[in-house]
This record gives structure tokens, sequence and C-alpha cells, in this order.
């Protein structure tokens, strides 16, 4: 096919998907007919968990139609902030347990699971964790994090993430672990992600541990993501589950990242672990890292064809998911709607800021109906 036509039938390909995508008049979820035909949960609920991110801050947070929302479309909620240990943990003998509760409460009486997140993390950490401690002592803080925590919530939790991201972004002068340089590696030393697991599995002999982290299905983090689970394994670590957290956007969601996420997950089963992905969202406009940042402001309303062209990554990415369902236990969403996101105005997830539909949503269910 000649270069010009090969354009013409790109662009009227695009064109196409944006026209059904505006034609796809999706009507409102709510407690109706329409929430059973359209429910994510649902249609997945032989393969995988569907999941969102969501903290009561306040016992008013949500709106009706918000609540709706979730309960007919999750069965699976993380806190996105409540239970990490800066909020939950802010000095050695203060907890905070009014928002971590009050999320618990809410699954367990509407009979969604609870995912904890997360034990031992760099960031939003209390500088008295580690304030004249040395490894004894450090140790002996975050034994009682982790014994606290999860005992508090032991037989309600689904699972834990027990180490949030560990592992550098910036890739070491040798290839290796490369793990982050936070202060629990300075003063424990690489060996503290093995003990936090085992001071979970101390806490709850059943629940599912996972190491949770974000771009470890490409490149050099993938590599160093495979040693450092190696090493967990076999230093009898209890983990039982990986983490992709899926921080991605439409622009780098292209082939070879689809083969690579494949690959990843592939190269997880293989050490015999579950994968969940464990923080999803497709930004339509800007990076897709786990970095902090993104747009907070004022949110230009995505145009037809970004909307057409973040439907087409979504199916594709649950194909992929329900291919290998056997390995892959979780789809969190990270955010509830596109105005309740870590990167609002970029509008990464399935719904919108008025909670309705966007095109995405019906081209995972197609997908996924597809696929099964
Ligand atoms: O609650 C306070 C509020 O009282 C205060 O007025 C306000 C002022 O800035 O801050 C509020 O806290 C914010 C909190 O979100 C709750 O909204 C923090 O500043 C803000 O830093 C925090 O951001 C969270 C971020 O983690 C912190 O690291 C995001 O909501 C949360 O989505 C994000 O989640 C992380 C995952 O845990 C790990 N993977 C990456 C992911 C995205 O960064």
């Amino acid at each position: 096919m000649a270069k010009r036509q090969q354009r013409d039938f790109r662009i009227s390909r695009r064109k196409f998907l944006a026209a059904s995508a505006a034609a796809l008049c999706v009507p409102s979820i709510g407690a109706g007919a329409a929430a059973q035909t359209l429910s994510l949960s649902e249609a997945c609920k032989d393969m995988f968990l569907i999941g969102t991110a969501l903290d009561f801050r306040t016992p008013n947070e949500f709106t009706p139609a918000e609540l709706d929302l979730i309960k007919s479309q999750f069965n699976v909620i993380t806190p996105e902030n409540s239970m990490k240990p800066g909020p939950v943990h802010p000095q050695e003998n203060t907890w905070n347990w009014t928002q971590p509760e009050a999320l618990v409460t809410f699954c367990q009486d509407n009979h969604i699971k609870t995912v904890g997140h997360c034990l031992v993390w760099h960031s939003q950490t209390n500088p008295w964790f580690f304030q004249g401690a040395d490894r004894d002592a450090a140790l002996a803080r975050l034994k009682d994090h982790i014994h606290t925590l999860v005992g508090h919530f032991k037989g309600k939790m689904s699972g834990w993430d027990v180490v949030n991201e560990a592992i550098s972004d910036t890739a070491g002068a040798t290839n290796g672990e490369n793990l982050r340089s936070s202060q629990w590696f300075q003063i424990v030393g690489p060996d503290f992600l093995t003990q936090a697991f085992k001071f979970a599995r101390e806490a709850d002999p059943s629940v599912p541990l996972h190491y949770n982290d974000y771009n470890i299905e490409s490149g050099a983090k993938h590599q160093s993501s495979l040693l450092l689970l190696k090493r967990l394994i076999s230093d009898g670590a209890p983990i039982t589950t990986v983490g992709i957290q899926g921080h991605w956007s439409v622009t780098n969601l292209n082939a070879q990242k689809f083969e690579q996420i494949e690959q990843a997950i592939e190269n997880y089963k293989a050490l015999q672990l579950k994968v969940a992905i464990t923080e999803l969202d497709v930004t339509i406009t800007g990076a897709g890292g786990g970095q902090l940042g993104g747009q907070q402001a004022n949110v230009v309303p995505p145009s037809a064809e970004a909307l057409a062209a973040q439907a087409e990554v979504y199916a594709k990415l649950f194909s992929l998911f329900v291919k290998h369902r056997d390995a892959i236990d979780r789809v969190t969403f990270w955010g509830l709607n596109d105005r309740r996101s870590w990167r609002r105005g970029q509008n990464p997830l399935v719904f919108d800021g008025e909670n309705k539909p966007k095109p995405a949503l019906q081209a995972i269910l197609d997908a996924v109906n597809k696929a099964k």
C-alpha cells in the first residue's frame, strides 16, 4: 500500500473510532438495569476482581451517584491514602483509625473486599520511624507498625501491599536490584523487605502479601524487579503477589509496551507469583510514569477522538489481562472518576467527572466479552 493510502486508512479508522465514541450515548450508571449491563466487576467476575482506590475522609465523602458507582462497578477497594504509614501512624504512640475503619466497614457492609496499602514506603512515612534509630531500633519500630496495623484488620483484608516502590528510577551503574536509597535501605539494609514480609505474615497467617511498584513491566526496572523478587523468594519472604501499578498513558502504550507488559506477566508467573494490576490509569495527555504531578486545575474536556484512542488502549489492555487471567487476580483503577484522580486534568479513568461512563468502559466490556 502506498504511503499516502496508508495514512488515509489510519485517519479514516481514527475518525471512525471517534465517531463511534461520540455516538455512544452510554446511559448513566445507577442502581437500575443499566448497572447490571454495564458493570465491570460483573463482566470480569469469573476472571479477576475489579477495584478502585478511595477513602472516606468524611462521612459524606461521596454523593449518592458515586456510591452507586462504587457498589455497581467494583468488588474490591484500596485505601488511596489512609492506611499509609504517614496518615495512619503519625507518631509512635498515635494511630488514626477513623478513616481506615470507615473504609473497611463500608466494604464489609457492601460485600466488597479491601486491599491494604501500604506497610512500607519511602514516601508518606513520618520521621519518628528513623529518628536516632540504628538497624535494630528501626526494625523494632517496623515490626510494631506492621503487627499493629495488619493485626488490627486481621481477617478483614484480601491482601496487603507490604513494600511499595523499593526500586530506584535511575538505572544503577551495575545491573542489579538497584534499590532506592530510602531511609529503610540506609538504616536497615536490603533485607528490610524480607523482614517486612515476615512481620506481616506473623500478624496474619493467611492474608496475601504483595510487592507493589511502577514501571516494573519494562526495561532495567523490570530486570531489577526479577532479581529482587528471586532474592525475596530464596530468602523465605512470604510474598504471594507482584503488583504492577499501571500508571500509563495513551501515548506510551505502544505495541512494544504491550509486548513488554505481557512478557512481564509471564516472567512473574514463572516465579510462581500472582500478578495484580494495582493502580491502573491511562492518561489522555501527559507522561505516564509513577511520579506525582500532572495538571490539577481546570479540566479541558477531551475530544471524541482522544476518548476513542483511550478506549482502544483500555480495550487492548483488558484483552491482555483476560488472556492471562490464570495469573492475574485483580485489576484496580487508581481512583473512582476523572475528578477523583491524582491525575485529574489528564482524564485517566473510565468514568468522567460526572460519573458518566466514557467510551473506554464499553470498549473494555466488549473486549472482555470477546476474549472470554
Ligand atoms: O489530606 C491533606 C489535606 O488535609 C491537606 O489540606 C492537603 C494539602 O495539600 O493535602 C492532603 O493530603 C494529600 C493526600 O493526597 C490526600 O488528598 C497530600 O498532600 C497528597 O500528597 C496526597 O497524594 C497522594 C499521593 O499518593 C501521595 O504520595 C495521592 O492522593 C495518591 O493517589 C498517591 O497514590 C500513589 C500510591 O500510593 C503509590 N503509587 C503512586 C500513586 C500516585 O502517586
